[in-house]
C-alpha cells in the first residue's frame, strides 16, 4: 500500500484560529434569498419570511460571517429599495442575472436572519453604478446609533439597535467586463480609496475589503492589484480574491490538485500587496479575504439558457449538484485557505444556498445538505485555537494542469485551552488507498474523538431531490492513535477528519 508520514510540529503554527475563515455568501442571485433562506408561507417560516428548516442547517454548516447582497447584483442595486414598508418596495431589474427583484428582503431583514443563525453580516456596497455618498448613506443607515436622518428612518422601520456592521467590500470584480459599472484599475482604485476614506471618517475601526482580481486568469491579474492597491494601500485593510474550479475534460487528476491553484493565486496577491506596501515604506500588511471559493461548473452554465431574455423572479440559475469528487476538492481548498490562515483571514464559500451552495431548498418542500456540505461543516467544527502547518512525506502523481502534485495534503489544529487538536487530510489518487503515519507527539495527543471519511466507491455520486442522502460521512475505519503517532488509512479520492484529545 502507498504511504505518508506527516510530522504536526505544536510550534509550527500559522495563525491563531480566525473563525472568519468559514464565511460563506448570500447573493440576490436565482433562489438564494427568495425560495431559499426566505419563504413566507412555507411551513417552518418565522414571522419575517425566513425558513427555520435552512437556519437549522446553516448554524450546522458553522458558516460564520456572510457576505450578502452580491456579487454581481451589488452593482446594480439601490439599498433604499429593500428598506421600510415591504408593499411599497419597488421591483428592479437586476441587470446582473437578468431577473426581476422584489426588494421584499433587504438590508434589515437580512440582518435580522444573521443574528437568526449567529453569523456576521459582511456587506458590499455599490461601486458599480453608485459610489460614496450612496455607501455613506447606506454606513449611516446600517450602523448610526439614532438621531440623524437615516438612523431615524432605521428606527421607523422597526430596528432600533445599528446593525453595527464592521466588515464592508468596496464593490464586486471591478475588474469583469461583465460588471455593471466596470472600471479600469486606476479609475478603480481611486474610487475605492476614496470611498474608504469617507467611510473611515464616518469609523475608523470598520474592516474594508478593497476588490482584487475575479479570477488568477484575468489579463489584468497582478497588475489590478498593484495599480488598485497603489492608490488605496493605506485606506483599506483587506484585498478580496475570488476562484471557482470544475473538472474539464474528465481530468480528474488535475481537478483534484485545485488546491496547487489556489496557492498560486494566494501567494501572488501577497507578494504583490507586499511588493506595494514596502515601496509606501508601510508598517501596515494588507490582508486576503477570499471572499468567494467554491467548486462551479460555469461553462456549462454558460452554454445553458438559464440567464435569458425573459425577466423573473428568482429563477432557477446556477444551481450546481455536486459529487464526491466536488467535496473533496472543496476540502482541499479549505485546507488550503487555512494553510495560508497568516494572510487569508477572511474567507466566503460562495454561495450558501440553492446557488453553487452546500444547501439545497425545494418551495414549498424539505431542505437538504449537498456532499460539500460535509467538509465545511466538520471543518468549522473541529479547527479551534491555533493553526498548524504539518511537514507531509509523500510521493506525487503528474497532472496535466499543475505538473506533479502531492498525493496527500493536510492541516491540523490545536487548542490548549479545550485540550483538543483536529486534522484535516485528502487523498488525491484516484486508485489507491493511502496509509498516513501522523506524529503527533508534541501536541501531546491522547484518544481519538472523531474520525470520518468523505469518500465513496463512486467518485460521481450525488445527493439529489430524488436521493438526498445517497452521500454522507463515513467513518474512517482502522483510525489508531498509540504512543503520540496517529495511524490512518485514506481511500482514493477521500477527504478525512480527525479530532483528538491532548493531555493539558
Ligand atoms: O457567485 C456567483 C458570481 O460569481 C458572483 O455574483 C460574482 O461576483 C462572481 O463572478
Amino acid at each position: 500500500m502507498t504511504t505518508a508520514r506527516i510530522t504536526v510540529d505544536r510550534t509550527a503554527v500559522i495563525a491563531p484560529l480566525n473563525r472568519r475563515i468559514f464565511g460563506s455568501f448570500v447573493e440576490h442571485l436565482g433562489r438564494c434569498v427568495y425560495d431559499g433562506i426566505y419563504e413566507p408561507g412555507h411551513p417552518t417560516a418565522n414571522e419575517d419570511g425566513f425558513r427555520l428548516d435552512v437556519v437549522d442547517l446553516v448554524k450546522e454548516l458553522g458558516s460564520t460571517t456572510i457576505r450578502y447582497p452580491g456579487g454581481n447584483f451589488v452593482s446594480g442595486y439601490r439599498w433604499e429599495d429593500g428598506v421600510g414598508p415591504k408593499e411599497s418596495r419597488p421591483v428592479r431589474r437586476d441587470l446582473a442575472w437578468h431577473s426581476l427583484e422584489s426588494n421584499q428582503v433587504g438590508t434589515d431583514e437580512f440582518a435580522r436572519w444573521c443574528k437568526l443563525t449567529g453569523s456576521e453580516l459582511m456587506m458590499a456596497v455599490n461601486l458599480g453604478t453608485r459610489g460614496i455618498e450612496a455607501a455613506l448613506d447606506l454606513l449611516e443607515y446600517a450602523n448610526h446609533p439614532s438621531g440623524t436622518a437615516l438612523s431615524d428612518q432605521r428606527i421607523d422601520n422597526g430596528s432600533p439597535e445599528p446593525h453595527d456592521i464592521r466588515l464592508w467590500c468596496l464593490g464586486n470584480e471591478m475588474d469583469g467586463p461583465w460588471q455593471t459599472g466596470y472600471m479600469t484599475a486606476d479609475d478603480y482604485g481611486k474610487l475605492a480609496a476614496r470611498t474608504a476614506q469617507a467611510m473611515k471618517a464616518a469609523d475608523k475601526d470598520l474592516e474594508l475589503v478593497v476588490c482584487g482580481s475575479s479570477g488568477s486568469t484575468m489579463p489584468t491579474f497582478g497588475d489590478w492589484e498593484r495599480t488598485v492597491l497603489e492608490h488605496s494601500y493605506e485606506h483599506v485593510d483587506y484585498i478580496s480574491c475570488h476562484a471557482y474550479y470544475q473538472e474539464r475534460q474528465g481530468d480528474l487528476g488535475s481537478f483534484l490538485a485545485s488546491s496547487l491553484e489556489m496557492q498560486y493565486f494566494i501567494e501572488t496577491v501577497v507578494s504583490t500587496a507586499d511588493h506595494v506596501g514596502n515601496k509606501l515604506r508601510s508598517n501596515k500588511k494588507i490582508k486576503l479575504s477570499f471572499d468567494e471559493w467554491n467548486v462551479w461548473y460555469l461553462e456549462e452554465h454558460q452554454a445553458s439558457n438559464e440567464v435569458n431574455n425573459e425577466w423573473r423572479f428568482a429563477p432557477r440559475q446556477l444551481e450546481d449538484v455536486y459529487s464526491v469528487a466536488d467535496a473533496v476538492v472543496l476540502g482541499n481548498l479549505l485546507i488550503t485557505l487555512l494553510k495560508n490562515h497568516d494572510r487569508v483571514a477572511s474567507a466566503s464559500l460562495a454561495q450558501l444556498v440553492n446557488v453553487i451552495a452546500p444547501i439545497m431548498t425545494e418551495p414549498s418542500g424539505g431542505a437538504w445538505r449537498q456532499t460539500t456540505f460535509f467538509p465545511f461543516s466538520v471543518t468549522s467544527r473541529l479547527a479551534k485555537g491555533e493553526v498548524l502547518r504539518p511537514r507531509i512525506d509523500v510521493g506525487t502523481y503528474e497532472t496535466a494542469a499543475y505538473g506533479l502534485a502531492p498525493l496527500v495534503d493536510a492541516v491540523a489544529t490545536a487548542d490548549s485551552e479545550s485540550g483538543t487538536g483536529s486534522l484535516f487530510l485528502v487523498n488525491r489518487s484516484q486508485t489507491e488507498a493511502i496509509e498516513v503515519t501522523v506524529n503527533l507527539a508534541s501536541l501531546d495527543a491522547t484518544t481519538i474523538t472523531e474520525a470520518v471519511t468523505l469518500h465513496d466507491e463512486d467518485v460521481y455520486a450525488k445527493n439529489t431531490i430524488d436521493d438526498r442522502e445517497r452521500v454522507g460521512l463515513r467513518e474512517l475505519s482502522g483510525a489508531v492513535l498509540a504512543g503520540g503517532l496517529l495511524t490512518v488509512t485514506l481511500p482514493p479520492v477521500s477527504w478525512s477528519a480527525v479530532g483528538f484529545a491532548c493531555e493539558r
